[in-house]
């Protein structure tokens, strides 16, 4: 066995785009930071340096984290963050995962710009061998903000609104001409006529759904969230924040006299809303056919970029994502399960607190949900505790396993109803090898996006979705058991419901999270606990010497 070691210093860079220079949180002064590359079954060591006085951690987003879960980085939850000045090294093996994953801060919204690939070469051949790749092209979608993210953060905190939009989408860092000053900021990558090439897509966007196309050029997806997929072809994607979605595209349309081809990312809502629409503008570039001169620059150069709240594009996009299942890469969806578990996503309306300034909705302000409960991070590593068995005071058991009242579309007035929330540490606690549904219930106040549910530890299988409420009479019997997709992190649709499966085969403390940062910070999370397992390889490992302490 192979082991791969890294070394990231977390520091301030100076950096500039749509002519405003700030210092910018950075790993090793890049932007984005660093590709993480290793092989299926390496162990991968990487030393996180802290060089700045505010707190860090850093996520391996997707990686299994099998028993490893002090490697896991979400501060509070499986560790202490590490402080300025301190260091500490992520150990943990790549196990059973092939593909394209990201890493990314996981403090506060410091993933704004402390984000990267993390890609897995697979050990066996690739199920999709022809066309041979000529070579591998990254596109990593970010948001930039002129004004200190920590301030925008900090602004949501206190009055309880938002969005609080970027003023830029980038494409691997860059916004693209269609900005202010950003001419020169445009990624531009040179490929070759007749040659297939690899994208590797990561959204490693805050808080937006995007929508990726190439004018001209299809898509054929063969792999999300370090999953095989059977390969199908598209004119356009859409990706939610933490997803990645690794396509194949052949070079094979003849340029105009630029020998140029737009790239463009713009944001997925399900209706309209003074969010920012903005497109981000990349470039393909056929080499040697064309001047590389581009005369007039609009989005609309990308045709096949569908509108922004193209829901009936993305129901057709998801319900072509699926698992490959085939004899090597079989989809080890549980057919039975142990435990099914109804969880409403919600946003929630709180009346203002007294002397206090309330900017979200009719005077009041925003907190968000699962199960009416807004969660709160202890002071502390809640899987430390759990480990130590010192959980007093820290967290309770009790997670609800049904919303409070059955949510019901068709019942209710969504301004009025399911507004109030809790406030606690509640976990779900099962045991070693549970079986475990979770149907997740967007209750859709403010009807405006999916929540891309994000789960720690674990891949999940997306057996069914739909609009309106989950009928548990009529929907089960309609699951997908055959070849549903596999993945990490699902795109809960606006206005309804999707029900995944997980395998709860890794011991441990596990988040899971609306990966929209704004709705994590208002609260749209939840933890869950598997417990150690009877044999000597279903156990948490003990914790390292060098974890952080709070
Ligand atoms: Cu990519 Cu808990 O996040």
């Amino acid at each position: 066995l192979t082991t791969r070691r890294f070394r990231f210093n977390v520091e301030w860079k100076k950096v500039s785009r749509l002519c405003h220079t700030k210092p910018l949180l950075t790993v090793n002064g890049q932007y984005p930071g660093p590709t993480i590359a290793v092989h299926e079954g390496d162990n991968v060591e990487i030393k996180v340096t802290n060089r700045v006085e505010e707190n860090t951690t850093i996520h391996w987003h997707g990686i299994r984290q099998f028993r490893t879960g002090w490697a896991d980085g979400p501060a509070y939850i499986t560790q202490c963050p590490i402080r300025g000045g301190q260091s500490y090294t992520y150990k943990f093996t790549v196990v059973d995962q092939r593909g394209t994953l990201l890493w990314h801060a996981h403090y506060s919204w410091q993933r704004a710009s402390v984000y990267g690939a993390f890609i897995i070469y697979p050990r066996m051949p690739r199920p999709f061998s022809s066309p041979p790749i000529r070579a591998e092209i990254p596109i990593i979608f970010g948001e930039w903000w002129n004004s200190d993210v920590d301030s925008v953060e900090n602004e949501m905190i206190k009055y309880g609104a938002g969005p609080i939009s970027s003023d830029a989408y980038t494409i691997n860092g860059l916004p693209g001409p269609l900005y202010p000053c950003s001419n020169k900021d445009t990624f531009i990558r040179t490929i070759e006529f007749g040659k297939t090439y690899m994208l590797r897509i990561i959204n490693a966007a805050l808080n937006d759904e995007l929508f990726f196309a190439i004018a001209n050029h299809t898509l054929t997806v063969v792999e999300i969230d370090a999953v095989y997929t059977k390969p199908f072809t598209t004119t356009a994607i859409m990706i939610a924040p933490g997803q990645t979605t690794t396509v194949l595209m052949t070079a094979n349309q003849v340029p105009d006299r630029s020998g140029m081809f737009a790239m463009a990312a713009r944001p997925y809502l399900t209706s309209v809303f003074p969010f920012n629409n903005s497109t981000s503008l990349g470039f393909l570039r056929y080499k040697k056919l064309g001047s590389g001169k581009i005369k007039s620059l609009n989005s609309l150069q990308v045709h096949n970029l569908p509108l922004m709240e193209d829901t009936a594009f993305v129901t057709k996009f998801s319900d072509n994502l699926r698992s490959l299942a085939s004899a090597q890469f079989p989809c080890n969806v549980p057919k039975s399960i142990n435990k099914r578990v109804i969880v409403t996503i919600s946003l929630n309306l709180q009346d203002c607190p007294k002397n206090e300034t309330c900017k979200g909705f009719n005077g009041k302000r925003f907190y968000a949900s699962m199960n009416n409960q807004s969660f709160v991070r202890p002071p502390t590593s809640i899987l430390e505790c759990h480990y130590k068995n010192l959980t007093t005071g820290i967290f309770s058991s009790d997670f609800p396993e049904k919303p409070p009242n059955a949510f019901d579309y068709t019942g209710v007035d969504p301004l009025t109803e399911n507004m109030n929330t809790e406030f606690g540490t509640k976990l779900l606690v099962v045991p070693y090898g549970t079986s475990i549904e979770i149907v997740l219930q967007d209750t859709s106040f403010l009807n405006v996006e999916n929540h891309p549910i994000h789960v720690h530890g674990h891949n999940f299988f997306i057996v069914g979705r739909g609009f309106g409420n989950f009928d548990q009479a009529k929907h089960p019997v309609e699951y997908n058991l055959v070849d549903p997709p596999e993945r990490n992190t699902v795109a809960v649709p606006s206005g309804g419901w999707a029900a995944i499966r997980i395998k709860a085969d890794n011991p441990g403390v596990w988040f899971v999270h609306c990966h929209l940062e704004e709705h994590t910070t208002w609260g749209l999370a939840m933890v869950f606990i598997v417990k150690n397992g009877p044999g000597p390889s279903q156990t948490v490992i003990p914790p390292p010497q060098d974890l952080p302490l709070c």
